[in-house]
């Protein structure tokens, strides 16, 4: 039904409320919850982003997450998954974002499969952060240290992060954004973890920022990320010349 353009929750007007921020963020996080501090800090750090974190809903009891929610004053709710049918499982969900009057879902860890009852009501409206470069390494079963095993045994020089829109299936929705984070040699699945990490941290709340300024202004959740990122820009523009690479690749010059 609700799966055009993004819709307000009911009984909120993104953008034209008159307490709180105008885009109303759910965190959904089953795990440590760093993504989750970052996004909180960064809008907590400046009322003008124009958003806030309102809810952090999680599938499961006593994790980091729900700490880091209580100690930044954020509510929480935890709505177990596990042997349950999708359909109840949304109906808990959707009640709880329609009371807390939430317009856009970020998901930061949250293990589960998001039921396509909340994936409808929310097409556009929901985030997901992903730590390599999708649409490899994505997948059912892809998640924490195995997403950082399959980099370093497939070889890959480069991993990084991928921010997407989030579909009925996991990590295949439009991607929105991604940074580049380079393999050293000698890394481990945490080296390579630690790495990745930092650069979500930086930048989940940045893209999260331009959702929720594309939620509330009306438009789809399509944030302005048309041009991309310098790092890219660099290699499209300035392809390595043939004495470079000769260098790079131990050849006499
Ligand atoms: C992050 O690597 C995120 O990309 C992935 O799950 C991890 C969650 O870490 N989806 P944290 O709970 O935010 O520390």
């Amino acid at each position: 039904m609700k799966d055009a353009a993004p819709e307000p929750a009911a009984g909120h007007s993104p953008g034209g409320g008159s307490s709180g921020p105008p885009c109303r963020i759910a965190v959904f996080a089953s795990g440590g919850g760093t993504n989750l501090q970052a996004l909180v800090d960064h809008f907590q750090a400046d009322a003008d982003r124009g958003a806030g974190i309102a809810l952090v809903v999680s599938d499961r009891e006593g994790v980091g997450a729900l700490d880091r929610a209580a100690r930044a004053g954020v509510a929480t709710r935890v709505i177990p998954a596990g042997g349950r049918a999708p359909a109840d499982v949304a109906g808990d969900i959707l009640a709880a974002l329609d009371e807390a009057g939430i317009d856009l879902i970020a998901l930061a860890g949250y293990l589960r499969l998001v039921p396509a009852d909340v994936v409808r009501r929310y097409r556009h409206r929901m985030v997901n952060i992903h730590p390599a470069l999708l649409p490899a390494f994505g997948g059912k079963g892809m998640y924490g240290r195995r997403i950082h095993e399959a980099v370093l045994e497939a070889g890959c020089r480069v991993t990084g992060v991928s921010a997407h829109l989030v579909d009925e299936q996991y990590d295949t929705g439009p991607i929105l954004f991604q940074w580049p984070v380079p393999v050293a040699a000698g890394d481990t699945p945490d080296t390579l973890a630690r790495r990745v990490l930092r650069v979500e941290h930086r930048v989940y709340p940045v893209v999260v920022e331009a959702l929720a300024r594309a939620v509330a202004e009306g438009r789809r959740g399509e944030p302005a990320a048309p041009d991309p990122p310098a790092a890219f820009r660099l290699h499209e523009t300035a392809a390595p010349t043939e004495a470079e690479l000769r260098r790079l690749l131990g050849l006499p010059g």
